[in-house]
């Protein structure tokens, strides 16, 4: 059978995304609508630079290329984070980092391109050849170290809402909101579920 072109695969999640929100059904997002939830995040808030923790292939780094001025995205496993880095050395302003996320994220934060960041937690094992660190599901300890740099944090989606307190080693679903709402309180943030993510977002003050 003939492999299906990248572009075709991504509309047809996007589709499938779409016919599920239409009917109500629980949605699982595929990629090209998590990029335009990033995207729709970063536009609210004005911001110029991604983070990324878990680049697997590189695909949401390289679609975020396009819209915004900085990428820095993060990938535990060397091969996935070579291929990435040779897939992606086309988009000047992408820089994919090797290396644990927890490790990494306080030099990624420290980036002169980091000045108003949308951050992309989507670092944990997913399958096949990726990587599990030593924390299976690290979003709480990164949200503790993107808190300490606040001033620079726009915006954050967590990915795969629908794991925690499920997946082995993943902190529960209450520890992940606990969390997200002691680093990033209202009223200077709002937290929202949306679909299988968490979104953080500054709001604007009046
Ligand atoms: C769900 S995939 C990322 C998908 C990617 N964000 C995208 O949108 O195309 C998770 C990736 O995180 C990587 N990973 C796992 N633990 C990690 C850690 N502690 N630090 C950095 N990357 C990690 C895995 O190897 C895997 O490639």
């Amino acid at each position: 059978m003939k492999a299906r072109h990248p572009w075709a695969a991504g509309l047809a999640g996007y589709l499938l995304d779409l016919s599920r929100f239409a009917n109500g059904a629980p949605a699982n997002l595929h990629s090209l609508m998590k990029y335009r939830v990033i995207r729709a995040l970063a536009k609210r808030v004005g911001a110029t630079c991604l983070i990324e923790t878990g680049t697997l292939h590189g695909v949401t780094a390289a679609r975020c290329a396009r819209v915004f001025e900085t990428v820095l995205t993060v990938e535990l496993d060397a091969q996935l984070a070579a291929r990435a880095a040779a897939l992606l050395a086309k988009y000047r302003n992408v820089t994919v980092y090797q290396g644990d996320a927890v490790a990494l994220l306080p030099q990624l934060l420290a980036h002169p391109g980091a000045g108003k960041s949308v951050v992309f937690l989507d670092a944990h094992y997913c399958g096949g050849n990726t990587a599990r660190g030593e924390v299976p599901e690290p979003a709480i300890a990164e949200l503790d170290i993107l808190a300490r740099s606040r001033d620079r944090i726009a915006g954050i989606v967590i990915d795969d809402f629908r794991c925690f307190g499920v997946e082995d080693g993943f902190p529960s679903k209450a520890q992940l909101l606990a969390a997200a709402e002691a680093y990033f309180p209202h009223p200077d943030f709002a937290i929202r579920a949306l679909c299988d993510q968490i979104v953080i977002e500054r709001m604007a003050r009046c």
